[in-house]
């Protein structure tokens, strides 16, 4: 079994000292524009001493794509010198910076696209109150997307990123393409589940064709998926599985499951018998390394979590315990911090600054936030 200490070489180059990477998390700390804040590099810096990488939160690749106000953006080239600045502070710190990029699709609302309406696969709204009714992207829109997906990656290179990580999970555009619920398209991009992976597979082309146009050196590419989706239609495990095979196929050098906890058992009727990652390791079958998420808290997670992949992201913990990697690493378990995520947001709130505190405060659905 892999040991979280051990190093790993990607298929790229790429090194990272351990098997522990920072989830992505947005910290709603950018500038209007999406430029880079100090705060955020210092909250990035903070929690690198340990782990292997930091996956940034969401970077938005085209202004039609921005998520949420305080959103990263990497859609200008005016946005390399701070984004430079973003991943120089990480690497100094001894870990690996991969900038995560999305397009939000249809999880958005003209008022974060300063009136615009967003735009998706297909014109359905997705199954959550008051979601807005995207517009149907046109072919031409879908390839400039497509082409943007690989000018933020060039972007990511020039700034000194050792990597990107494509955002195809949390229900965003990329997840839309392949989803039978945002995606009903009757054209090249749209049809059975073969044809709804034409998109992904237009993505991987691009952003490969930049890499190698672009890095001099050693330059990581990761994709993250949601396994499954809980509307109807709806993506089931069995279609990811046929996805995860096409990435595996491809020159990725990490494929990454998004999931509520690393040991969560599928939806889908006939793939109960054992865990989502279990499955997952099974179709990879080692063609390319897994990272696991979710609840992972201490020494034992870490280890569960490894049997099925090979490198582990957490996210809510480094959030709370900036040094928790390196508790870890050197031995301190009993240093790390156990008490439920609210608590600890509670505990805490004065450390984080007004965005990001704001909006944790809606996840733990904490006390008003002024
Ligand atoms: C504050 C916050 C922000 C997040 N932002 C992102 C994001 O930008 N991109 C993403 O893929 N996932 C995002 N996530 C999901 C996390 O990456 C992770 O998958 C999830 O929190 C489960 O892992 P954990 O239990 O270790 O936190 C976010 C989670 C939190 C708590």
């Amino acid at each position: 079994m892999t040991e979280f200490t051990e190093p790993l070489t990607f298929k790229s180059g790429v090194t990272v000292k351990n098997r522990l990477m920072m989830s992505p998390m947005t910290t709603r700390q950018s500038f209007f524009d999406g430029e880079v804040t100090e705060d955020e590099i210092a909250y990035y810096k903070r929690r690198a001493h340990g782990v292997g990488a930091i996956i940034t939160g969401a970077a938005n690749v085209q202004a039609g794509g921005k998520g949420w106000p305080g959103e990263l953006s990497v859609a200008d080239d005016a946005m390399i010198p701070r984004l430079q600045a973003l991943a120089s502070g990480i690497q100094a710190a001894g870990a690996k910076a991969i900038l995560q990029i999305v397009h939000a699709g249809r999880m958005t609302e003209r008022a974060t696209l300063a009136g615009q309406q967003p735009v998706s696969a297909s014109a359905i709204p997705a199954a959550r109150p008051q979601a807005e009714t995207p517009r149907a992207m046109t072919d031409t829109e879908v390839q400039a997307t497509i082409q943007a997906f690989g000018d933020a990656t060039r972007r990511a290179i020039q700034a000194g990123f050792d990597g990107i990580e494509l955002h195809g999970a949390n229900t965003y555009l990329i997840q839309q393409f392949f989803s039978p619920h945002s995606n009903r398209r009757t054209d090249q991009w749209g049809g059975d589940v073969q044809q709804r992976m034409h998109f992904s597979q237009a993505l991987l082309a691009t952003v490969f064709g930049t890499v190698k146009t672009y890095a001099k050196r050693p330059f990581l590419v990761g994709y993250r998926i949601s396994p499954e989706e809980f509307e109807t239609p709806g993506i089931r495990f069995d279609e990811t599985l046929k996805l995860i095979d096409q990435l595996a196929e491809s020159d990725l050098d990490y494929l990454h499951v998004s999931l509520k906890r690393y040991d969560q058992v599928a939806r889908t009727k006939n793939y109960q018998e054992k865990s989502i990652l279990a499955y997952v390791a099974e179709q990879v079958a080692g063609r390319l390394p897994v990272v696991g998420v979710g609840q992972v808290r201490n020494r034992q997670d870490v280890v569960e979590t490894l049997r099925q992949t090979d490198l582990v992201a957490v996210g809510e913990q480094l959030l709370f315990d900036p040094d928790w990697a390196t508790k870890l690493v050197t031995g301190h378990d009993d240093e790390i911090l156990t008490a439920p995520f609210a608590t600890l947001f509670a505990k805490q709130r004065a450390s984080f600054n007004l965005p990001l505190a704001t909006f944790l405060a809606e996840r733990y659905q904490s006390t008003p936030t002024v």
